[in-house]
């Protein structure tokens, strides 16, 4: 197999006519995903007369490796509409999540004439939350890449009613690039505050189960509103008791029933919600990430968060 896929990329470079027919052979025929592949990559090389054609057969094809070709190809293609929407729909029915994603990102780059429609559908799927969450930031830096005001106010549209504009953030993310932010993001600088090793300590709280801690709604909260919700004997509270009573100490827990306080007393202070009046938390010395990290960062950021599980 190695062999043929060599060939094909020797035929490419050789750009002979006859070549190219032997090339649309193994990208109809061959058994192997990567000699398909490679043929779909060398016709494009080759500016094959009738690209448009493989690329549709490659989009349908039973192996994603090749879909995936066949998706970065689109842009170099003019496609007839019909055909078009019918592919597209079978990618985004059943491809895998990185499939879609990588769909999306084409199609912000493809004419509107062509996407417009598609774009649309998907827009109301996303607000009839019949949209897989892990897309819904790719749909939105798609229509945003279309630079269409059409869409761009349907979308807008959509967000309004939604209870933030950051939920996009909260699926969909790749764990190593978030990986790879946290030890090296400049302007988010996590590890100058957080370990994720076990032991390691810093002036924030070691994250190595914050996965299995927090839900997703909660790490993304932590990351943009960092006051708004402080880690377990990292803040300051002070609370005014029904009755007038005030009280300050650091908070060592929260639940739903109660909040638990270290004081200046030896023991703490368990304080049931209801007895609560006013409740003020002394600001996070975590920075607000929300305008920080782009909202890919941030996602992916969130994707490896909820993966440290402690283990
Ligand atoms: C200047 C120090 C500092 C930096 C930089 C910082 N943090 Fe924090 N972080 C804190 C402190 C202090 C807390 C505890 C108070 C709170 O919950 O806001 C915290 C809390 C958190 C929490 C909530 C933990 C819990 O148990 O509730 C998460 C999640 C978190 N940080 C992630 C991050 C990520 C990801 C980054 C980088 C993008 C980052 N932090 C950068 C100081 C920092």
């Amino acid at each position: 197999m190695q062999v043929k896929v060599a060939l094909v990329g020797m035929f490419a470079q050789v750009g002979e006519r006859p070549a190219s027919q032997k090339i649309v052979e193994l990208l109809e025929n061959n058994e192997g995903a990567q000699v398909r592949a490679t043929a779909l990559l060398a016709l494009g090389q080759l500016d094959y007369e009738h690209l448009d054609q493989m690329v549709m057969l490659g989009m349908r094809d039973k192996s994603s490796v090749v879909r995936t070709e066949a998706i970065g190809l689109l842009t170099e293609v003019s496609l007839d509409k019909e055909k078009f929407d019918d592919t597209m729909r079978a990618v985004l029915g059943e491809g895998s999540v990185s499939e879609q994603q990588k769909l999306l990102k084409v199609l912000g780059q493809l004419d509107t004439l062509l996407t417009q429609g598609l774009i649309e559908k998907l827009i109301v799927r996303m607000g009839n939350n019949n949209l897989d969450p892990n897309l819904h930031l790719d749909l939105s830096e798609a229509i945003a890449r279309t630079h269409s005001e059409y869409l761009g106010i349907q979308l807008a549209a959509l967000v309004t009613d939604k209870s933030s504009d950051f939920d996009e953030v909260m699926y969909g993310g790749s764990i190593e690039n978030g990986r790879n932010y946290f030890y090296e993001g400049s302007a988010g600088q996590c590890v100058r505050c957080h370990g994720v090793e076990k032991g390691s300590v810093g002036v924030g709280p070691n994250l190595r189960e914050i996965g299995g801690l927090l839900t997703r709604k909660q790490l993304l909260e932590a990351l943009v509103k960092p006051s708004k919700r402080l880690a377990p004997g990292y803040g300051v509270v002070t609370l005014t008791l029904k009755g007038g009573q005030v009280v300050a100490g650091i908070l060592m827990e929260e639940n739903d029933e109660e909040l638990i306080l270290k004081t200046t007393e030896a023991e703490p202070m368990d304080i049931p919600l209801e007895r609560i009046q006013t409740r003020t938390n002394s600001p996070s010395s975590m920075p607000p990430m929300g305008q920080i990290l782009t909202k890919r960062e941030l996602r992916d950021v969130i994707a490896f968060l909820a993966s440290l599980q402690g283990d």
